[in-house]
């Protein structure tokens, strides 16, 4: 067996915040003591981490990424080595990535090619949701198979005509399935249909600049499908959970539909807390940097997504890290900003901006902790080995040094693409070593890890419903 000692640290979770160590044996947290009780304790380590003056956090969970994703007519610049490599540096230890249904085939085969992309590539452990693109009585079939194999969470696209999309009967039909098998219906709330109509009118009117696809995928249109996805979850019993809210409007209606006690769940992300529309309308076609759908909104839609998470009216912040690169993915839509693929980097900035939101006052170290680690896991079923620290929980750790200062940047990033959404961006805080099961992945600030470390996370169904 080894031992390692994490000694003299804060150590953070959702509930509390105590100095204690921190006591690994092999792959799991075994004990929490008083600091410098270790010796009284009768624990013996092979070696020592000294923590003194920094956090000892639970690893992040990233609930929302897209590594090697088919989209737009290109591939996301983020392999499963790269990415997961990526997460690693920036603190987070398990990433949930979509499966894609081709439309034809089966969820099974959709699996399957993602188990070959991830397998034996992985630094940080994985899991994956499954993209439902073809809603037919097989599909439905199969979903209960794939909830029985720990894939218990389907994303549905109300966007994307003819190519993800799903129409309100696919969707009511899918809901109807998932509320009878435990899964969990993750919407893509945006009116797609009359999306498309704007798109349309506004090209022929010579309006190509990137700030149109924030113009034409209006918060309203995001409301409106955040509005009927809540009903139609209603009508089917299920539980909802809404990904990427970027509109205040959206907010509302999941605030209203937990107000009645709804079990209606929602996810924002950081660029929707850190960036807006003045991205989007950077001169010369900078802006396609900031191009995802749902789209960065006016600065004002801000505020109330910060609220939201305070008040638990949103109870996730994942990355939906979907990275292309400007050079050669992003041009392919200059003069059309509906060829820009959508999707941006951040799988390694998710735990330092959200520290930056502490310090900001915009939450509690605690609410950090939880929005970015715990909430996320029970939200996928992977508590309780994920996402906090406790005896008996994988040794996911992250110590972070909150006193550190770092400047974002693609010169110094981990990922697989020629930009950063962060550029320039000052941070205080910094991840500093990063223990996956044990494992040290991250040791000062140097990649101890390797590909094929991180293992495929079967989970279970969303505890936030039991
Ligand atoms: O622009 C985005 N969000 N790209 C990834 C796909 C999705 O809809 O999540
Ligand atoms: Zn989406
Ligand atoms: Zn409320
Ligand atoms: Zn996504």
């Amino acid at each position: 067996m080894t031992r390692t000692l994490i000694s003299g640290g804060l150590v953070v979770t959702a509930a509390e915040e105590v100095l204690a160590d921190v006591l690994v044996e092999d792959d799991k947290i075994a004990a929490l003591a008083a600091p410098g009780s270790s010796c009284a304790q009768g624990w013996t380590a092979d070696r020592t981490l000294d923590a003194t003056g920094k956090y000892v956090l639970p690893g992040g969970v990233d609930a929302h990424t897209h590594f090697e994703m088919p989209f737009g007519g290109t591939v996301a610049s983020d392999t499963f080595e790269t990415g997961t490599r990526a997460a690693a540096w920036g603190g987070t230890t398990t990433i949930v990535d979509f499966a894609v249904q081709t439309r034809g085939r089966s969820l099974r085969e959709g699996l399957d090619a993602w188990h070959a992309k991830a397998g034996g590539r992985c630094a940080v452990d994985y899991a994956f949701h499954m993209i439902l693109s073809d809603v037919h009585e097989g599909t439905l079939k199969e979903m209960d198979q794939l909830v029985a194999d720990g894939v218990s969470s389907f994303k549905l696209f109300m966007a994307y005509p003819g190519v993800l999309y799903s129409d309100d009967g696919q969707i009511l039909r899918a809901m109807q399935r998932a509320s009878g098998n435990g899964g969990l219906i993750m919407m893509h709330a945006e009116n797609g249909i009359a999306i498309d109509v704007l798109v349309e009118q506004a090209l022929a009117a010579g309006r190509t600049d990137p700030r149109h696809h924030g113009e034409v995928r209006k918060a309203l249109l995001e409301a409106e499908a955040t509005h009927r996805a809540i009903q139609l979850a209603r009508v089917a019993g299920s539980p909802l959970y809404v990904v990427h809210v970027s509109a205040e409007e959206a907010v509302a209606e999941l605030t209203q539909a937990r107000d009645k006690g709804l079990p209606v769940f929602g996810e924002t992300c950081p660029q929707y807390l850190f960036l807006s529309t003045d991205n989007l309308a950077e001169p010369g076609f900078e802006g396609a940097k900031y191009v995802c759908s749902t789209p960065l909104r006016p600065r004002e839609h801000q505020a109330a997504l910060w609220r939201g998470l305070r008040t638990d009216d949103l109870q996730v912040v994942s990355t939906d890290h979907c990275p292309f690169c400007f050079s050669g993915q992003k041009e392919l839509g200059r003069g059309d900003f509906s060829k820009i693929p959508n999707g941006l980097p951040g799988v390694e900035n998710r735990m330092d901006l959200l520290h930056q939101a502490v310090l900001d006052g915009h939450i509690s170290r605690r609410r950090w902790v939880e929005i970015a680690c715990t909430a996320p896991a029970r939200m996928f079923g992977l508590a309780p080995r994920k996402g906090t620290i406790t005896p008996g929980a994988d040794a996911d750790v992250v110590v972070y040094d909150p006193h550190a200062e770092q400047t974002i940047s693609a010169r110094t990033h981990h990922m697989n693409v020629d930009y950063s959404a962060y550029e320039g961006k000052r941070i205080t805080g910094q991840v500093e070593t990063v223990l996956c099961r044990g494992e040290t992945v991250i040791d000062r600030r140097t990649f101890t890890g390797r590909a094929g470390h991180g293992r495929f996370v079967p989970r279970s169904t969303c505890q936030y419903l039991s």
